[in-house]
């Protein structure tokens, strides 16, 4: 019986090689690969494409200042993306690198073709560049001081003869495209902001430049190359074979189901891309999706800012399934994500190695205790198991929907709910209690309840299967099944497909528990990242770069020179939760500056009690010296962590206003140890 299978094709952006990867970029490969494992578990026929975007003039000069050729550059880089999504365990089915002879040759085509139309004319360019965006803009949409509206660094003057794009004429017609098409640009707010955008009327748009050559030629006229979006937004194409001899791919995939794309390139993917295609003739994809930024801290994440965290050594030691669920189930798609360390270990122990992980392991190891590891198949009898077999069944078709709808958190969430249940199912059920009754009926009961735990396991590992795939086999190995890879969806829409008799095979936990001494390396690393300077810097770029993105990169000058402001009152605590700081007095007995740190001080404090050590993160604002001897408030219970190596047992309190003058408070008439209430 073969089913006939429904092509998708799905796309992450190809990411420029400038730097290496931070877990920003993981963010949207991530999504796309569990909207991808879902369709094909959904029994689509899936193609992913992912690659990298390695012209234009800021790769080229990253070449120069390395002394190597610009190809040299990027195939070290992009080596490196590609182990970074093996890691992160990626299921594309392509890498397109816009290097590849495959890729360029449909740029030239294409380029060739909209210039016979008469959509491609020669002029002059005499405007401003952002390199480090690859973006041309106009005197008027510049942000103070020549600076790009988008990313808020200096732009360059490029006075040129170039190529240009008729965008001008296709106005209406893209319009009256996104009106016939109201999902077309997903989520809404995106949509209306590129609506507006257009409505303010659209110009022709520059697509060559003359005064560097790291990019594809301009088939009839060498000295320009392809601007570099042009060039790369035609990679979903490209890589399909558009022009190839057996062009079998691009018969079946195009047009593209969905382009994820993060937020600040929505413009590019909806508007400038589908009037390529218009002029092109060429069918349009069907959805352009817009994520939000994955934060640290607050901040968008970059390396100017010096506070990128890489994924590498994150992955290294939390494995790529932690990652992974951190990001699909914290961030609702479309919206902004912050990341922290203490959150991210706190939510994988909680929800992977205590909620998931130990249900298997007391399912597994109940069945091998109770019953020598052998199922007995029973129907459901009782209001729980009952409960449980219709729950199960239920959050398979809600998981459907929500994935149909890109609504990963809450497809994620539906499984985490039936996995509550579960667990829930054990407590309701005592089967330690059974186990101990020599009763006939007791005895049925207790394989009956096992059953019902396996079953329902094996359904989570279905669902679970886009979301955390190197836990999710294991989950079904133990549980004594084989081929998990042939699983499909409508598998887990069936209760009751365990045979009678499966053997389970308990296995190793799934998830083991991370505390915070494992947490250490990656903290070292985010520190030794962050620039102590950039923290003012900061404040200020997030406010500008919300409101470039919302206005969608023009007319955004408003805003750009506001002021810091205090933060907001942060919500009410109880008493009983303010009676939890023990705040003392603490005398500093010796400072110091941690090597290699810009930041860090080392003190010994005096807290009556006893002494202890602190590392504080103020060496901008004081010379150690002039902290000694002073007699500050500090926390005493704070869980201990290590920064730069060294184990820091609670925390000098300080404040600091908005033009970030900072102090440490100071109380000189108490003694060591005296309490703060
Ligand atoms: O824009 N959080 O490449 P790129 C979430 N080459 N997503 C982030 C992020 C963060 N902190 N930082 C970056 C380009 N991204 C072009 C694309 S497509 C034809 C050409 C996302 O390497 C960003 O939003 O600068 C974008 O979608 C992707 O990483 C690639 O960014
Ligand atoms: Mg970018």
């Amino acid at each position: 019986m073969t089913e006939k299978k429904e092509p998708f094709y799905i796309t992450t952006p190809i990411y420029y090689p400038s730097a290496k990867l931070h877990i920003g970029h993981t963010y949207c490969t991530t999504i796309a690969d569990m909207v991808a494992r879902f369709k094909r578990l959904a029994g689509y026929d899936v193609h992913f494409l992912t690659g990298s975007d390695e012209h234009g003039q800021k790769i080229q000069r990253k070449a120069e200042e390395l002394g190597i050729t610009p190809l040299e550059y990027t195939t070290k880089i992009v080596t490196g993306f590609q182990e970074l999504w093996k890691k992160l365990n990626i299921s594309n089915d392509d890498f397109i690198r816009t290097t590849q002879p495959r890729h360029e040759k449909v740029v030239q085509y294409l380029f060739q073709k909209a210039y016979d139309k008469g959509d491609i004319y020669k002029s002059q360019y005499e405007g401003w560049y952002c390199t480090p965006c690859e973006t041309f803009w106009t005197e008027q949409k510049l942000g103070p001081n020549h600076t790009c509206p988008d990313c808020g660094r200096p732009v360059e003057r490029v006075q040129e003869e170039a190529y240009f794009f008729k965008m001008s004429n296709y106005a209406d017609k893209w319009l009256d495209f996104i009106a016939s098409h109201p999902d077309f640009i997903q989520p809404l707010s995106r949509r209306n902001e590129m609506i507006q955008f257009v409505k303010q009327g659209l110009e022709d748009l520059c697509v060559t430049r003359t005064s560097f050559d790291w990019g594809i030629k301009v088939p009839f006229d060498p000295k320009h190359v392809i601007y570099v979006w042009f060039d790369a937004l035609v990679n979903y194409i490209s890589a399909l074979g558009m022009l190839d001899e057996d062009n079998s791919l691009y018969k079946k995939f195009w047009p593209a189901n969905i382009h994820l794309v993060g937020k600040e390139i929505v413009r590019f993917h909806s508007i400038i891309w589908p009037i390529m295609l218009m002029s092109l003739e060429l069918p349009l994809p069907k959805q352009v999706f817009g994520h939000g930024w994955l934060v640290v801290d607050g901040t968008k994440m970059s390396k100017s800012l010096g506070n990128v965290i890489d994924p590498m050594p994150l992955l290294d030691t939390y494995g790529s399934d932690t990652l992974r669920y951190y990001l699909l189930s914290e961030i609702q798609l479309g919206h902004d994500g912050n990341f922290t360390l203490p959150s991210f270990v706190q939510k994988v122990n909680a929800d992977l190695s205590n909620d998931l992980g130990n249900l298997l392991n007391r399912t597994v190891a109940m069945i091998k205790k109770y019953h020598g590891g052998i199922l007995h198949k029973h129907d459901s009898l009782t209001a729980e198991d009952k409960d449980l077999a219709q729950l199960a069944v239920k959050t398979t078709h809600d998981y459907e929907q929500y994935m149909e709808s890109m609504e990963l958190n809450k497809a994620i969430k539906s499984v985490w709910a039936l996995i509550g249940r579960t667990n829930k199912y054990i407590d309701e059920t005592m089967p330690w209690v059974l186990s101990k009754s020599q009763e006939e009926a007791d005895k049925v009961r207790l394989e009956t309840v096992m059953y019902h735990l396996a079953e329902s396991l094996r359904i989570i590992a279905i669902l679970v299967g886009p979301i955390i795939p190197n836990g999710a086999p294991k989950i079904w190995e133990q549980l004594g099944l084989a081929d998990y890879d042939k699983a499909v969806l409508g598998d887990a829409a069936k209760w009751g497909q365990l045979a009678d008799n499966t053997v389970v095979q308990p296995g190793k936990p799934i998830y083991p528990r991370f505390d915070m001494p494992e947490m250490v390396d990656v903290e070292e690393a985010v520190t030794k990242n962050k620039d102590p300077k950039a923290d003012k810097k900061d404040a200020h770029k997030d406010t500008t770069d919300k409101k470039m993105i919302n206005d969608t990169g023009a007319r955004v000058t408003e805003g750009m020179d506001e002021a810091p402001s205090l933060p907001p009152i942060k919500p009410m605590i109880s008493y009983e939760d303010f009676e939890k700081l023990d705040l003392r007095v603490a005398k500093v007995l010796t400072c110091e500056k941690v090597k290699k740190s810009r930041k860090l001080l080392k003190f010994t404090l005096d807290v009556g009690v006893e002494e202890r050590t602190v590392v504080s993160g103020i060496s901008n604002y004081y010379e150690p010296e002039e902290l000694i001897g002073k007699k500050v408030i500090y926390l005493a219970n704070l869980s201990p962590r290590k920064l730069m190596g060294i184990e820091s047992y609670g925390m000098i309190l300080s404040a600091s206003d908005v033009s970030d003058h900072l102090e440490v408070t100071n109380v000189e008439s108490l003694e060591p140890g005296s309490v703060v209430k």
